[in-house]
């Protein structure tokens, strides 16, 4: 039985089962999205974490520091290779809006033969531009149209034929007030 109210669609599938590999899901949405709000909801069933923006704030100036965006590449890099050797779940929280981004990750995938799932985070451009402009240190108005209008423009058909991501979800978190989950170990959704 389903124990949380966010609702994922299978847009799109290569086929293949997914039965037992690890699996390494890649969010893709623009900033103000809700990615790591629905990181920290659902982690639980996301596995391990990984978020570019903390890795910009370790090894930059700050979340947004986009000088510190190979170094954190690489740093999540890392850590992805570590926790998938070791058999976990990572969950890629970046805004991944371009295929040479989520390329990054399906190589790392690749190489332990995991499952890479694609999740779009499908939140209004104008929720997300809303959140963006409460926030402490927004990001320009700009960017989140542009990446908004990228993930708009998503085929979840290219996602898995051209880049070959096994899965392709998508889902719109609800209002945070509605936002709960309780660890269910035998939820269908852990791994697919
Ligand atoms: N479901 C929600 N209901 C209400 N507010 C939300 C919800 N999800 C996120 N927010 C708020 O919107 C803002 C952006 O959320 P969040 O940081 O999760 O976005 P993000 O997609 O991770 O953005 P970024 O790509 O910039 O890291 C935060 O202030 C957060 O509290
Ligand atoms: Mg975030």
């Amino acid at each position: 039985m389903p124990s949380t109210n966010i609702e994922y669609a299978e847009l799109a599938s290569n086929g293949k089962p997914i039965d037992g590999r690890a699996l390494v899901r890649v969010l893709i949405g623009p900033p103000g999205a809700g990615k790591t709000t629905l990181c920290e909801h659902e982690g639980w069933r996301f596995g391990t974490c990984l978020s570019l923006d903390a890795a910009r704030a370790d090894l930059g100036a700050g979340a947004h520091d986009q000088t510190a965006t190979p170094a954190a590449v690489e740093h999540v890099e890392l850590q992805a290779h570590a926790l998938l050797a070791a058999g976990a779940d990572v969950t890629i929280d970046a805004t991944s809006t371009t295929a040479a981004e989520r390329s990054t990750w399906l190589a790392v995938a690749k190489e332990h033969e995991a499952a890479a799932v694609a999740v779009i985070v499908r939140t209004p451009l104008e929720t997300a531009l809303a959140r963006n402009a409460g926030r402490a240190q927004p990001v320009p108005e700009a960017v989140v149209k542009l990446f908004g209008q990228r993930v708009a423009l998503l085929s979840a058909a290219d996602l898995v034929k051209k880049e070959h991501f096994s899965r392709v979800w998508a889902c719109t978190p609800p209002e945070r007030a509605s936002l709960r989950s309780v660890p269910q170990p035998w939820d269908g959704l852990a791994r697919r």
